[in-house]
């Protein structure tokens, strides 16, 4: 929840000739995930541009007497991407793996591309405890998704303790609850091949400073970036090192 109309706007203008070069370079792919309020401003703002456009929720039902909340059909008005399961969400807002996988599912009943979160707590990192916890949360949201759809979507590993705490995972760690239980459960549910087919992104605390620690990592393929995404200078370094990646 941060920005208003008028910083918002500058923060696009200040990013968008970088990230659109990026961009339409097609080896890289970069959103821009705005508070509801200013998606049609987003979208207008990168219109004829290769950068994407995402909403940081939406609720599940297609429409109806839900008196403030946003409809996918609404979302999919002005965006692609839509980020699904946000620990915030789950935490604030009680978001089941229930409810996160009913989202799923409507989002991409109306070709929207889900952005699925998951992650552990602090308690369960410390009890050693984050390979159940986050392929529980796997095998929740991708309940009743077929392979086909499962291999488009856009996976999150965003350890809450990393959340905005400056206190980012390691690269190793991160890559390794990503090979490990995400892929892994993912290869359990749907086989090899879509594990390896879905893009698998790192959150918590990234910045233009440590994604190149993320980056290098085989099974991190790109970042969820929120506080440095409110610095267009940080945000075109973390999408430039995701070229450098695909480059290599
Ligand atoms: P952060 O936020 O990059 O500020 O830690 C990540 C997120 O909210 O998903």
């Amino acid at each position: 929840m941060n920005t208003n109309l008028a910083s918002a706007t500058e923060l696009v203008n200040a990013m968008k000739n970088d990230l659109a070069q990026l961009a339409a370079t097609g080896k890289v792919q970069v959103v821009l995930c705005p508070p509801f309020v200013y998606l049609s401003r987003v979208a207008e703002l990168v219109q004829g541009t290769a950068i994407g456009v995402g909403a940081q929720d939406m609720y599940f039902q297609a429409k109806g007497a839900f008196t403030g909340e946003v409809a996918p059909a609404m979302v999919a008005d002005f965006a692609q991407y839509v980020i699904l399961g946000h620990s915030e969400r789950r935490q604030y807002f009680h978001e089941s793996d229930e409810i996160v996988n009913k989202k799923i599912h409507a989002a991409l009943a109306q070709n929207l591309k889900p952005i699925v979160c998951v992650g552990e707590a602090l308690e369960t990192y410390e009890m050693g405890e984050t390979d159940v916890w986050v392929r529980g949360q796997i095998h929740g949201a991708l309940k009743g998704l077929t392979a086909e759809q499962v291999r488009g979507l856009v996976i999150a590993y965003e350890p809450i303790w990393a959340i905005g705490t400056g206190k980012a995972a390691t690269g190793a760690g991160a890559n390794s609850v990503i090979g490990i239980s995400i892929r892994g459960a993912i290869a359990d549910l749907y086989g090899e091949d879509v594990a390896q087919a879905v893009r698998v992104q790192y959150g918590g605390s990234v910045t233009g400073k440590n994604i190149d620690e993320f980056i290098v990592q085989p099974d991190i393929d790109g970042a969820l970036v929120g506080g440095a995404s409110l610095k267009a200078e940080d945000f075109v370094a973390i999408c430039r090192a995701g070229l450098k990646k695909m480059e290599r």
